[in-house]
């Protein structure tokens, strides 16, 4: 046998536990009609962010970064029938794109995309029940002031994740002047020692190569 790849495991992940899914499939096509950057999650990652909002119970969530909404289908399907996302995108394009996926995958009514830049949409948003579940997966730079919002707008006990925070270990670079980077380091410095959350965070390989994900839970 080859030596396994991770892209071939995740096949083989995929073939077994996920099966054919006519809707994200479709959401993909559409994304690569429209030229959106292929940055989507994996299916399996996914797949754990829906298992995981369910497993919270999650009745409303906010997702920071919709791009063509592949991960918004996965989070708005883990609702219930009176469940709302509601998901900032900068990029009216993307959210464009992102609202003819939802309505073909049935889920427009669950899903409120809201265009422009994540810190003022956050900062607009007073009054809003709170949130049980937090998916962060815009600018990297953003991170810190992000999960900052999260703590603000979520319940106690809500769940945050974050993509994207090993980037192929390049987080341990220091001297690193990649603002990718230097915005993720930022959101461990912050976190570090933060008696408002408790974090871990998950390094990952696979079709996304080697990367991670922040998983806290709001105290
Ligand atoms: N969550 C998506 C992928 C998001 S890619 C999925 O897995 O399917 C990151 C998205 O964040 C891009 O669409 C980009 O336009 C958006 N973005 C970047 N900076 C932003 C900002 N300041 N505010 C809101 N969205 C932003
Ligand atoms: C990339 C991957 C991501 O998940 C993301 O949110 C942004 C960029 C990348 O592979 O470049
Ligand atoms: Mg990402």
């Amino acid at each position: 046998m080859n030596e396994p790849t991770w892209s071939a495991v995740d096949a083989y992940i995929g073939d077994k536990l996920l099966g054919d899914d006519p809707a994200l499939s479709a959401a993909l096509a559409y994304n690569r009609e429209q030229e959106l950057p292929p940055i989507d999650v994996s299916p399996a990652q996914g797949k754990m962010l829906f298992l995981l909002a369910q497993m919270a119970g999650a009745r409303h969530i906010l997702e920071i970064g919709t791009l063509g909404g592949y991960s918004t289908i996965w989070l708005a399907r883990a609702l219930p029938d009176d469940g709302r996302v509601v998901t900032l995108e900068i990029d009216q394009r993307h959210a464009d794109v992102a609202r003819t996926n939802l309505e073909q995958a049935g889920l427009a009514d669950k899903v409120d995309i809201r265009v422009g830049d994540a810190h003022d949409s956050l900062a607009a948003m007073v009054g809003e029940p709170p949130f049980d579940f937090v998916f962060i997966d815009a600018d990297k730079q953003g991170n810190a002031a992000y999960v900052d919002a999260a703590i603000r707008l979520g319940r106690r006990g809500a769940t945050i994740v974050v993509d994207n925070v090993v980037r192929e270990g390049g987080i341990l670079d220091p001297a690193s002047d990649d603002p990718r980077i230097e915005g993720t380091r930022a959101l461990f410095d912050m976190l570090a020692g933060d008696p408002r959350i408790d974090a871990t965070a998950v390094q990952t390989v696979g079709v996304k190569k080697w990367d991670g994900f922040l998983l806290a839970r709001l105290c």
